[in-house]
């Protein structure tokens, strides 16, 4: 098994470029098999959580080639199988949003609940009404889902009852090859979404609503291929800022969108740590002293819950008292146990909220990465802390970031993969 070894207590300079969104990439594996024409995805993150998508396609009868680094070509002509990997999807949360193309293309679905990120109960009710609303029949049978539609899905109006990222992206999927008009709302306006769903309207779907709560899908026969380039990861971008001003380190993060990230740039702001920014560009200028803020977790465009983890760090580097209030996931706070052996003053309040009293001297210590967001919070403190740290089960790393510990040496991080 890999590990991180990391002397931290130096600073990082220069400049350091943001990769393909993963939350994005993934997503786009799923649009491809709505079509029989090729689908080609650009700028698609070498991550593991990607390989793990190309081992299910491959699975349910997708031709893929791996064009070059960040590029993949997908013909999936014929499905021959309807059912999802249930050892790969048991690793991969994302692996829900296949069963869209699925029930469009077949008719048919069969799946487990799917894994992923251990950071709270994580459940699968709004596919299943989703679905239901759109005509199909459910069943469960020992550990399996089997979801069917006696002959095509139809359109139907749908509230979600809670907002959820992926739920919206299955649904707007599964309504584009259905019959007649879906109306969904409460919807995800995460850029992901947006991005996906401009990528199926130039494959000649017919969606309105695309960042907003409402979506609205007149269903269509069949869609085209086409190019699906992906978004800057926005979740990576942040990381990188919040690790900058964690260490103190004037820092240029390039290739990435700082108009997604309005919500961190305000918390920075009133933090005062400064940025400059450009279209495609940002750049961290944290002060010496950085003054503690509470935040909470929300959808977009409020603070995202994928880095409630990385800011947690940055707040014992900060002076003074804050509240973290994680409303997205009940289980996302547990990684916080580590750090304050590592040092940092941690009052856990319930499940939910955390309060954090900086600045604290962070300890090396070895811990394990518990989930990917933990992993890379994890990162950013042993480069705080003093002396050598060991991080373990890295895996949980590499599935969302590519390649981490050679961009971060280029940035000056002392960082190995043993
Ligand atoms: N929820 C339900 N029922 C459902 C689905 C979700 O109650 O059927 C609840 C969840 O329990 C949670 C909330 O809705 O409280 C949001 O969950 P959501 O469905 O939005 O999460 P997701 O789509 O599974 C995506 C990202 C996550 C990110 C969240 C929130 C992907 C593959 N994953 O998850 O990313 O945290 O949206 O933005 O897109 C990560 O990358 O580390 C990660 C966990």
């Amino acid at each position: 098994m890999d590990r991180f070894i990391i002397n931290g207590g130096t600073k990082l300079v220069g400049t350091i470029e943001v990769k393909g969104a993963k939350n994005a990439a993934l997503k786009a594996f799923a649009v491809a098999l709505l079509s029989k024409e090729p689908v080609r995805i650009r700028n698609v993150p070498e991550v593991e959580d990607i390989k793990r998508m190309c081992e299910i396609l491959k699975n349910l009868g997708a031709e893929i080639e791996h064009v070059k680094d960040g590029e993949y070509l997908v013909k999936a002509v014929k499905l021959t199988n309807y059912i999802i990997n249930p050892d790969i999807a048991k690793k991969l949360r994302a692996s829900i949003v296949l069963t869209a193309p699925l029930l469009a293309r077949l008719g048919k679905v069969k799946f487990p609940h799917p894994g992923g990120c251990i950071i709270g109960e994580r459940p699968i009710d709004v596919f299943i009404d989703g679905y239901k609303k759109l005509g199909a029949i459910i069943s469960q049978k020992e550990d399996l889902y089997e979801i069917s539609v006696s002959n095509k899905l139809k359109g139907a109006k749908f509230i979600f009852p809670n907002i959820s990222v992926t739920g919206t992206e299955s649904l707007v999927m599964a309504a584009s090859l259905a019959e007649g008009e879906t109306i969904l709302k409460n919807c995800a306006c995460e850029p992901e979404v947006e991005s996906l769903i401009e990528f199926l309207n130039s494959c000649g779907a017919k969606i309105s609503g695309a960042g907003t709560h409402i979506i609205k899908i007149k269903g269509v026969k069949t869609l085209k291929g086409g190019t699906y380039t992906i978004i800057p990861d926005r979740i990576e971008t942040g990381s990188f800022a919040i690790m900058a001003a964690s260490t103190t380190s004037i820092l240029k993060i390039t290739k990435c969108n700082p108009g997604h990230l309005e919500c961190l740039w305000v918390i920075f702001e009133k933090m005062g740590i400064k940025l400059e920014y450009g279209k495609g560009w940002v750049k961290i200028l944290p002060p010496k002293k950085i003054v503690s803020v509470s935040i909470k977790t929300r959808e977009y465009p409020g603070f995202p819950t994928d880095l409630q983890a990385p800011f947690s760090v940055l707040l014992t580097q900060a002076e003074g008292l804050a509240m973290v209030h994680e409303t997205i996931y009940e289980g996302r706070l547990n990684w916080t146990d580590e750090l304050k052996r590592m040092g940092a003053n941690v009052l856990n309040l319930d499940p939910h909220r955390i309060q954090i009293n900086g600045p604290a001297k962070l300890r090396s210590r070895e811990v394990e990465s518990p989930d990917l967001r933990a992993g890379m919070a994890y990162i950013i403190a042993a480069l705080c802390a003093k002396g050598e740290s060991i991080i373990n089960n890295i895996y949980q790393i590499d599935r969302g970031y590519e390649k981490i510990e050679e961009r971060l040496q280029k940035i000056g991080a002392d960082i190995k993969r043993i």
